[in-house]
This record gives C-alpha cells, structure tokens and sequence, in this order.
C-alpha cells in the first residue's frame, strides 16, 4: 500500500456530469450477485468536453455499454478505484453497467452484505462503489428505481427505497420486486434489503390528512419487540409536524432491524436500516436506557428525511449540516418526551466525557473538517455533539420563533439541493436579519474554547462586573486562533436565591438597555466576541451570585471565582435546573482534583463534609425530580477527571472516585436505603418519566449501598437482583454486585447467562459488563471472553462490548505491565483484516496516549508502533495510528 491520500475541502470541485435517472437491476445469488445499472448522464456545462470518473472498489466489471453500444478496450480505464470512461459523447447520453460483487465475503458490512442469511447494504458515506461503478459522492443526486430478483423461499420480502410498483414470480423458484422512488437522492441514501423477515405493521395520518403506512421488519420472532420502536417513530412523525411543521413526503416508511450494522442506525429514503439493539426491546430484556435510546435514534433517522435527505451535503466535509442539525433536532425531540433539564445533562456530559478529550487530543478537527483520508473516520463526537451544540447556539440567539423561521427558509430555499453549512447560516442569519458576528469559526476552528470570568460588585454604584476572557486552545494544523462568539446565557441570584431583575448593561462602555418592553428581565445573553471584555449591569442592590453559561448555552470550559459558598448556594436555588447540576459538578470535580493530588502524595484522604451535606439535601428534597436527583448525586466521570489533569493518573482517579463512592454510601445510608425501599417498581413495566426517573434514583442509590461491607446491604443488593421484574432493575442489581469481586459476584454473573443465553442482545451487556469491570487483573477474564461461544469478531456490537468495554475501563485499560495496551493492538490487528471500520474506532483507544506518564506513553506507542508496521494495513486504521503517533 502507498501513502493513503488524503482530500481537503479545498480542493472541491463541482461535477463534470451529472446523473438523472439511475436504473439498477440486482440478481442476488448464493455465490455472487449481478449488478446492472443504467444511468442518464449530462454534462454540467453543455458541450463540455471530459472524461467520466467512476468510483468502484471491489467491484469486477463484465461489460460497459455508452447510448447502447459496447465500449472497446481503450475507451475506458480500470484501475483499483476508478472506471474511467476517456471521451464520452458530448451532450447526455446513457451509460450501461454490468458488475459482479460478492456479498457472502463482504465482512466490512459497507456496500452491500448478508446479516444472519438476510441480503442488506450500508452506503454512507462511501459504500455505493461497492455496488456498482458510480460517482459516489452527494452533489450527485439521481432518480433511482430497483429492481429485485432473488429466491422466493430464501428472500421472499425484498425492499428498496420509495414505492413497490411491480412484483411478480419468476422461473426457477426466483421472485422480483420493482421499487421507484420518486425523489432525487445521493447514491449514500440508497438501499436494499431482501430475506425472512416479519413485519409489526400500523399507520400514521399526518396533518395533510394523508395515511402512512409503516413498517418495522425483523426475523419473525422478534416483532413482538418492536413496540416501542413503532410507538417512537410515531412520535417522531407527530413532533416533526407540531414542532418543525414538517410532514412524510411518501406514503410508506420501512424500518429494518439487521445484527450486523458497524453504527447505530441510516437514513436511508424510506428505508431505514438498524443495527437491531436500537430497534428491539421489551421490558425483561431492555433496560431504560436502551428505551430511551431507542426513542431518540428512531427519531434521529426519521428527522434525516428532511436533515440530510431532502437537503443533503454538498461533500463530506458538510457532515454536520445534517448531522449536528439532526442530533440537535433528536435531543430536542427527547427533552420534549421526558425531562429537559435531565436530558440537557446527559447531553453535555457526554460532549466533557467524549469530545472534549477528542478535541483536545490528535484527532482534534473542526465541526466541519479540512481533511480527510478516509471519510469513516469523521462520523465523530465533534461533527455530530460539537455540531448539535453549534445549532443549539443560532436557537439560544434567535430563540424558538426565529430558529424556526431560519429552518423554515432554509427548507424553502435548498429542498432538493446539496448545500453547505454556510447555507444553514446564510438562512438563519437572513430569516432573522441577524448580527451573528463571527459565528462561522464554530465550523472552522477546532478545539474548545476557555473562558475565564471574574465578577465584582461595587455597592456605592450598585454594579455588578463580569469579565471575560478567552482563549482557544491550538490543535493540529492551527497553531494560532481567533476569539469566538460565545453565547452567555445568564441570571444574577439575590441573597435569598431569586433572579434579580436586569434592565440595562454598560458594555464596552456604551449603555444598551436589556429590558423587555421595560420591564426588567430576569435572563440574558451575553455576546462575547472578543478575546477580553467586560459588561456591568446596573441598578443591582446587593452582591449577587451569578448563574453563568445556563442550560450551557455554549460548549466551552467555563472557569469561574465563584467560591464554594456561591457554588452550594446555586446548588441549591438556581431557578436553571442544569446550572444547579452543573454547580454541584463544580463542587466535585474540585474536590476530586484535590483528593487525586492528596493520593499522589500519600497523604490521608478526607472528605469535606459540606460536600455530603449538600447531597443530602438534594437527595431528600421531594420537590426534585427524581431522575434529576440520580444525576445530581452521581460523581464526574473518571474520564472526565483525567481530562483536566496534566498527567492523566488512572490509578489515583479511580481510587478518588471510589473512596469519596464509600464515603457517601456511609454517610448517606439511610437515605440511600430510603430511595431504594421508596423507588421499587410498583405495578408492570412502563416507559415514561416518573416510573424511569423512579427506577434511576433507586438503582443509583442501590449502587452505591452496594459498596458497604455489611451482610444486610449485601442482602438487599442480592434481592433486588432476584426480585426484579424488568431488565432495568436486573441489570442495575447485576452492574451494583459485580462492582465487588468474589463468590457473589462469579455466582450471579454465571446466573445471569444462563438466563439469558439465548438472547444476543442481552448477552452484549453481559460482556460489556465485565469488560469495563474494575478488578484487579481483569484482562485475564477478558480474553477468556475473547473465546467464549458468545463472542464473535466479525460482530460489531459484541466487538463493542468487550472490547470497547475493556477500552473504558480505567485500571484494566491501563495497566502499567502493559498489558491492557498489548492486548488492544493484537485486537486490533486481527480486527482490521475482518472490518476496518470497527478496528479503526477501537484503536482510537490509543489516540490519548500522550496524556499519561511516560511509562505508560512508551507502551502504548510501542503498540501505534507495531500496528502502522503491519501488512496490508486499512487506510483507516492508518490514518488514526499515523495522526495519533505525529
Ligand atoms: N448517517 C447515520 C446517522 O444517522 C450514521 C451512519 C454513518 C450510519 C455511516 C452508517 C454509516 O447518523
Ligand atoms: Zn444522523
């Protein structure tokens, strides 16, 4: 393999032709499949004189026909990745294809593959060229039809995207459907599936009075799992109408739940495809957490109809116009189901846990990269998280009304087009007359801004002062940056915790008033764009204490002087429910630095006891909500705590975070127990906010009395293990014992499996449950694992599950005879001849490996090492080695 080459934004450059309609044809066989496309091609400019660029890799073409006729040998070329037709005629002409592929061999699960005996295809972001010949790229958008012929009683449901407009027998056994799709759409979006399957069947009528029919399809025995997912699309369609005012343009929406899927889920037009863990659930196998999953990434696909297939991206670079837009569209969606205020926390804990330390690491980039080797790896935590909080911002300037009239003129202006970001901007901004200043450096500027603030409250003037100043850290390929505009969203407490009312504010030395039809308002938001700055508000009658950055209304490191007081005092009384979260996460994240620096240097570690007290209330106060208390009385992650440290020390964090764990289940336990005996589950299973938020106060207390010594709570730990009548509060019991090694723990573990052996999904979490376990030298049990029956390399989900489960596990991970490290880079090896795109997100495990001790920095670069020496390596893997070693 030469160098693999890497593609800037830069250097794009519009089609030389375009494509109109596209006819395919598959003859799907046990050996190969036959592929016959028949494409209407223009020039873009007419009587333009190019040669035609075609994608295709690992695709054996048998015969090439231009407006009817054979090509002859020197009229075109083939290399490993191009069809290259020289001279073209002139004007439209069409173009025939004939190609063999061998779906029965194709581990990558990108193109087209077969999952438990069912044929399915994976396109985005450049798996079209693994079908046919193509120019696989999304300005080219085509009007597609599909035709199917396969075995009758292998295949007997085939499905493309749009409509069925044919089906028939055929000789032989063999059956065929004919599917048209009305709409124009990139090659990414197209789809087939054909095998056993069953469908759970219902219908929507949308507010045009049109009746939709819906289809979510699995081996048949598990329909009876799909009612959640069905009750989820349905919700999506009616929240995309009421909140968006966006209808189903077809009348036939499929859902298809495969085992073999490398993500989550895909858009494809009408024909979604799943990996089948965020498709099925029922209560005894499911847990909350797969529910509410479930809710937002059936919502999340359903969105792309109008957020990346109706409007798609002009090239991959554009990833996040659809892909921030639309995760940003589903978290809305969610907090619209259950609680905001709790799902804005999990949101924003998982941008600290997650993109913080990729934007802060090698593999640093922009919402909207410059440049690529191989596309897959960029479907990351930036461009989807990062990018969702960018559209988050443009909603916190313009508010509700004005964030939708952008969406509505985006819609009205590019519906059919592949646009860009500064599209999405350019409507925001026009719908709304809007000064956004410098706002496009979100999209350009990777790394995450610092912001300091200092307040001063000077009583003769009655003024309260904040300064700002920021700073954005340098990343790979940008040295030097520029200050953003950050969005501040503020209120200022009074002494006995209420929002003082805010009229006008002196800002670079001009008096702007912030009133609302002069009356006071008791928010704002600030418009930092500078790299120092500073605003006073005035008539302010008392020292206040600031509630900064509410609802996080932009994704930065806000470091503040509030002291303790003023942080246990917003704990307390915020009226913004994320702030009070995020005051007590403060508090901790304090309070585990300096207990992790205590360990380091051997002194005795000390809880403060304000820090219990103020849990405490939290956790006793009945006007909280429930699933917001479980968030409240849960520590900063071990990761996110290592993120803010110089050297990274896994053993200390874990040690902090498990001694100040203990603490509080001591302190704390009779109010732990009363959570647990108040919380049990009362009548069936259901899925919504107060059962969910119930059952997570009571398993977050549950884990926590797990870590007493007593025979009593080990008692009650192991009830709730046997009691429990539903999969969330099993797993809870389960997670909650395994914390502690011994007999206990092998004996439940082993139950566990025996229950649930026959259920694969469920078995996944068995795995992921001891791969991320803490243990001491669990990497043995890991590699047991590796050869148990349950396990399987080429699945994606188990791969996830125990290797991705053992990435995430602090001490195991880690290990400083090197162990862990060793063991990731033989997986990964293996894993990069089966599937480099799961080998290529298990080795960006490694990525961070800068930010440990030099011990451990030399282990792991010996693995990045070995790795980028090995044959026959996948640009993939390379790309994430080689930018994790520079
Ligand atoms: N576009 C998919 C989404 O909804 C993700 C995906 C990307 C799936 C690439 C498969 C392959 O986010
Ligand atoms: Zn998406």
């Amino acid at each position: 393999m030469g160098t693999p080459k890497e593609i800037f934004l830069k250097d794009y450059k519009m089609p030389d032709y375009y494509f109109d309609t596209v006819d395919l044809k598959f003859l799907l066989g046990e050996e190969k499949t036959i592929v016959n496309s028949k494409i209407t091609v223009f020039p873009r400019v007419e009587g333009s004189k190019f040669p035609l660029v075609l994608n295709g890799d690992d695709v054996k073409l048998i015969s090439i026909k231009v407006n009817n006729e054979d090509l002859k040998e020197d009229d075109y070329v083939l290399d490993s990745r191009h069809l290259t037709i020289l001279s073209p005629p002139t004007g439209s002409f069409t173009l025939e294809i004939v190609n063999e592929i061998c779906p029965q061999n194709n581990t990558s699960l990108e193109g087209l593959y077969k999952s438990s005996g069912n044929f399915c295809t994976q396109c985005e972001a450049e798996g079209f060229r693994k079908i046919t010949f193509y120019q696989d790229r999304p300005d080219i958008m085509a009007k597609y039809t599909c035709r199917i012929e396969a075995d009758k009683s292998l295949y007997p449901v085939l499905l493309s995207n749009g409509n069925l407009i044919e089906q028939g027998d055929l000789e032989g056994g063999k059956h065929y459907a004919l599917w048209e799709d009305p709409f124009k759409k990139p090659s990414y979006l197209f789809a087939l599936v054909a095998g056993k399957l069953a469908s759970r069947d219902d219908s929507f009528v949308t507010r045009s009075g049109r009746k939709i029919s819906l289809k979510i399809w699995t081996p048949a025995e598990d329909v009876p799992k799909t009612e959640h997912a069905m009750y989820s699309l349905k919700a999506a369609m009616k929240w995309d109408e009421d909140v968006f005012g966006l209808e189903y343009d077809l009348d036939l929406f499929n859902v298809v739940a495969v085992p073999d899927f490398n993500m989550g889920a895909m858009e494809n037009k009408s024909l979604n495809i799943f990996n089948s863990k965020l498709v099925l659930a029922s209560p005894e196998t499911a847990s909350d957490g797969d529910y509410a999953a479930i809710l937002g990434v059936i919502g999340h696909e359903y969105f792309h109809n109008w957020t990346g297939n109706r409007v798609t991206c002009r090239d991959w670079f554009q990833l996040s116009l659809k892909e921030g837009l639309t995760v940003f569209r589903d978290q809305e969606f969610s907090s619209d189901m259950g609680s905001r205020a709790v799902k804005r926390i999990a949101d924003v804990s998982r941008l600290r846990n997650y993109q913080f330390p990729q934007d802060s690491g090698p593999m640093a980039h922009p919402v909207r990269p410059h440049s690529y080797i191989k596309m897959d790896n960029f479907y990351t935590v930036t461009v989807y998280e990062k990018g969702a909080e960018v559209v988050r911002m443009y909603k916190t300037l313009l508010g509700s009304q004005g964030f939708r009239e952008g969406m509505d003129l985006y819609f009205k202006r590019h519906d059919g087009q592949a646009v860009t970001c500064e599209d999405f901007y350019a409507a925001m901004r026009d719908a709304n007359d809007a000064d956004f200043a410098n706002f496009l450096l979100w999209y350009s500027q990777a790394g995450t801004p610092q912001v300091k603030v200092t307040s001063s409250y000077n009583s003769d003037g009655r003024t309260f002062t904040l300064k700002f100043r920021q700073e954005v850290p340098p990343t790979p390929g940008q040295a030097v940056k520029e200050p953003m505009f950050i969005p501040v969203a503020l209120g200022l407490l009074d002494s006995s915790g209420n929002n003082l009312g805010l009229s006008s504010i002196y800002h670079d030395g001009v008096l702007q008033s912030i009133s609302d039809n002069d009356q006071p308002v008791y928010s704002t938001v600030l418009r930092l764009t500078k790299k120092e700055e500073e605003f006073v508000f005035t008539n302010i009658p008392e020292r206040p204490v600031p509630s900064l950055l509410r609802g996080y209304s932009a994704p930065v490191r806000m470091e503040t002087d509030l002291s303790d007081d003023d942080l246990f005092f917003l704990l307390a009384y915020d009226s913004d429910e994320f702030n009070r979260w995020e005051a007590g996460q403060v508090l901790a994240r304090k309070l585990m630095l300096q207990l992790v620096s205590d360990h380091q240097h051997n002194k005795t570690l000390v809880l403060n006891s304000k820090f219990v007290e103020g849990l405490r209330s939290i956790l006793t106060d009945s006007s909280l909500d429930k699933e917001f208390i479980a968030k409240a009385i849960t520590l900063p992650g071990e990761g996110e705590i290592m993120d803010m440290m110089e050297v990274a020390d896994p053993d200390a964090v874990h040690a902090v975070r498990t001694f100040i764990r203990k603490q509080l289940a001591n302190a704390l336990k009779a109010e732990f127990l009363a959570a647990v005996e108040n919380n049990r589950s009362s009548a069936a299973y259901v899925f919504n906010h107060p059962e969910l938020a119930r059952r997570a106060l009571k398993n977050t207390a549950l884990a926590y009395l797990a870590l007493l010594e007593d025979a009593e709570t080990a008692n009650l730990v192991l009830n709730e293990y046997k009691n429990a009548s539903n999969m969330t509060d099993q797993f809870a019991a389960l997670v909650a014992i395994a914390q502690k090694p011994g007999e206990t723990r092998d004996t439940i573990l082993a139950d566990f499996y025996a229950k649930w052996q026959h259920d694969y999904l469920v078995v996944n979490k068995w795995l992921a449950l001891q791969a991320m376990s803490d243990i001491p030298g669990n990497i043995e049990n890991v590699k047991n694992l590796l050869n148990h029956k349950a396990f399987d390399l080429r699945n994606p989900n188990k791969v996830y599950s125990l290797i991705g489960g053992f990435c995430g596990s602090t001490v195991n991970f880690h290990a400083k005879d090197g162990s862990g490290y060793e063991f990731l880079g033989e997986v990964v090896m293996q894993l990069d001849k089966i599937n480099p795109q799961v080998a290529s997100r298990m080795v960006s495990a490694f990525s961070r490996w800068k930010r440990y001790d030099e011990h451990r920095q030399n282990l792991a670069k010996a693995q990045l090492e070995k790795i980028l020496s090995a044959n026959g390596l996948s640009e993939n893997v390379f790309e994430i080695a080689s930018k994790s070693l520079a």
